[in-house]
């Protein structure tokens, strides 16, 4: 029985929406199993802007340092703006990832059985796909300088800049073969090395790192051939490695693999280490939804999947891990279905009552 503290963020949107029944999962897993789970609840994203005058403040930055782990929503609303602003909801994210130091996002894609009719992608296309994305999380397009909007005397032009350094493209291939090595040893870094020189600088640091991992497969794959030949034959993959923008990209198109951007979840790593595993910030893939929030029709799933996460990851509770996952699979398995994952004739529940039944799920057991 162990004590544990978490910081936890809803955020914009269904952020909230989905984080609470997240919330509930935990307090289940907590009652479950006697762990003592303390939460931290703060503002983030446009809600602390409102509040607070930035997208993330000083002391939630400083509260998520000293935390085992942080849980995380969504953020963002209808408008773009510069995510390098204070004032724009993504620059909370920004911030945390870079200042945390969460380099590698892990984001498993397992479609479950009962759910294959779910995706528009046939049931033989889906049937044993099990592939991990790790996706470099503080470098590349997001991060490099100069990116802004230039008045010229010629009119209005743009730029942005993708960078990498040896050293960080080093820790997360190096990240991603260990994580083959646990698994089917397949590894494919995913670059387009035949037009930008950070692939080709990716592509050389993979073949070095890959002679200290002769037992894991190395190929390369173009990013292009890699979004086709993710949905022509995703078995063919076990860990994806990939830069920022790419794993952002290629991850919402595996999403449809499990039947909706709902289903998924992803842990953000970093080398800290806390008393019981690895720091991370744990959020499910998609974003704040504006076009249903606030009408209980968001899919929980993906953020309940992201407690399993947290548990296993940050605070070294496997079994309780596996318990979140069994009630998720149970839940679908005995036909509960939010609105993006039920098939024509199939009655849809709201978020709430998709959170009810992994509660029962989770205390039944
Ligand atoms: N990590 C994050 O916080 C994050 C990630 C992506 C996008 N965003 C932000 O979210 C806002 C909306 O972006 P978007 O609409 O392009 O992407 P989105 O992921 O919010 O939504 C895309 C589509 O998927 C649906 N969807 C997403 N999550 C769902 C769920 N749990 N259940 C059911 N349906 C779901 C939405 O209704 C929408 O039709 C933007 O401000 C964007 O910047 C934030």
């Amino acid at each position: 029985m162990g004590a544990f503290e978490i910081a936890v963020m809803g955020g914009d949107g269904i952020g909230p929406e989905v984080t609470a029944e997240a919330v509930r999962a935990l307090r289940a897993v907590g009652k479950r199993f006697g762990h003592t789970f303390t939460l931290h609840e703060r503002h983030v994203g446009q809600a602390a802007v409102d509040v607070e005058g930035a997208a993330i403040s000083e002391e939630t930055m400083a509260l998520c340092q000293r935390m085992d782990a942080v849980l995380f929503g969504a953020v963002g609303g209808t408008g773009v703006g510069d995510p390098h602003s204070r004032t724009e909801p993504m620059y909370s994210l920004f911030r945390l990832r870079k200042d945390l130091e969460l380099f590698a996002n892990v984001r498993p894609v397992r479609p479950l059985p009962a759910l294959l009719g779910s995706s528009t992608l046939k049931r033989a296309t889906l049937r044993g796909v099990d592939l991990l994305v790790v996706r470099e999380l503080t470098g590349g397009l997001y991060y490099g300088q100069p990116s802004e909007i230039r008045e010229e005397p010629t009119g209005l032009s743009a730029v942005d800049t993708m960078a990498y350094t040896e050293g960080e493209i080093e820790r997360i291939v190096r990240y991603a073969f260990e994580l083959a090595r646990d698994r089917r040893k397949q590894l494919t870094s995913v670059d387009k090395a035949n037009v930008l020189s950070c692939s080709r600088l990716w592509r050389r640091v993979a073949d070095r790192v890959h002679a200290d991992y002769p037992d894991v497969t190395l190929r390369h794959m173009l990013v292009d051939a890699c979004s086709m030949a993710l949905i022509r034959n995703p078995r063919e993959f076990d860990v994806v490695v990939t830069e920022n923008m790419f794993g952002d990209i290629l991850t919402d198109e595996a999403s449809m693999l499990t039947g909706s951007l709902g289903m998924l979840p992803s842990a953000s790593l970093g080398a800290r280490r806390t008393r019981h595993g690895q720091f991370g910030l744990f959020e499910p893939i998609h974003g704040s939804a504006p076009d249903i929030a606030g009408q209980g029709k968001a899919n929980p799933l993906a953020a309940i999947l992201t407690t399993a996460l947290l548990l296993r990851y940050s605070l070294g509770l496997k079994r309780a891990a596996s318990t979140v996952e069994r009630a998720v699979r149970q839940v679908v398995a005995a036909g509960r279905r939010t609105a993006d994952i039920a098939s024509p004739g199939e009655t849809a529940i709201s978020t709430r009552a998709m959170g009810d039944a992994v509660v029962a799920s989770i205390l039944s057991e």
